[in-house]
């Protein structure tokens, strides 16, 4: 019997892990520029997220800090009303810091929107954007994007942190899922 394959049920590859490895240089090169002299944190929300933050920082030579936080959605209720409910908050303050905020992506952008007004709250000296994917066709909550990887379709997009059902946040590129594993009517 063979041993199941997550890179069986991609039905095509969007971001070759070759595409991102440059992109997420630039951008950190980039960002390790912008934010020289301002020691920044970068504040990323698991659990998507960390696979870019973690490549992420490694390209950006300045010193900075790192925090993590946990939100999670109240289900349908989320795509109309946006609310979000904090899992696991900043370690730190934030107060008079320059703050990064690293997303996997940004679709609807309910999250973020929920989520800038609460950094907001904590008196940051500034507070930007980067995101490594960027998917406009879904926004419902405008969102300023300062530093983003790529602009992708309205596709149902897999690997590099983000999953289905918590699998496949370990494939090593983009890919599209087979409908045949959400729907297995479909095929
Ligand atoms: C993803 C992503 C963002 C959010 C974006 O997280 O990391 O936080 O969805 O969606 P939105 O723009 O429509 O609000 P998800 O809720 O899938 O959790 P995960 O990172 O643990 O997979």
């Amino acid at each position: 019997m063979s041993e199941p394959r997550i890179h069986d049920d991609v039905e095509e590859v969007l971001l070759t892990h070759e595409q991102i490895t440059a992109r997420v240089a630039e951008l950190g090169a980039q960002l390790a520029t912008d934010y020289a002299d301002r020691n920044p944190v970068l504040v990323s929300v698991l659990k998507g997220s960390i696979i870019f933050l973690a490549d992420l920082v490694r390209a950006m030579d300045v010193p900075l800090a790192i925090d993590l936080m946990e939100v999670s959605s109240y289900g349908a209720a989320t795509e109309s009303s946006g609310q979000v409910r904090i899992l696991k908050d900043l370690s730190g303050s934030i107060e008079g810091r320059h703050v990064i905020v690293v997303e996997d992506i940004i679709d609807t952008g309910l999250t973020l929107n929920y989520l800038l007004r609460y950094l907001e709250d904590r008196g940051p000296a500034s507070i930007q954007v980067c995101c490594l994917l960027d998917k406009p066709a879904r926004r419902l909550a405008s969102i300023e994007i300062d530093y983003r990887g790529f602009t992708i379709p309205d596709r149902f997009v897999i690997g590099y942190g983000l999953d289905y059902d918590e699998r496949y946040r370990n494939l090593p590129y983009i890919g599209v899922l087979r409908p045949s594993v959400y729907t297995p009517a479909a095929e």
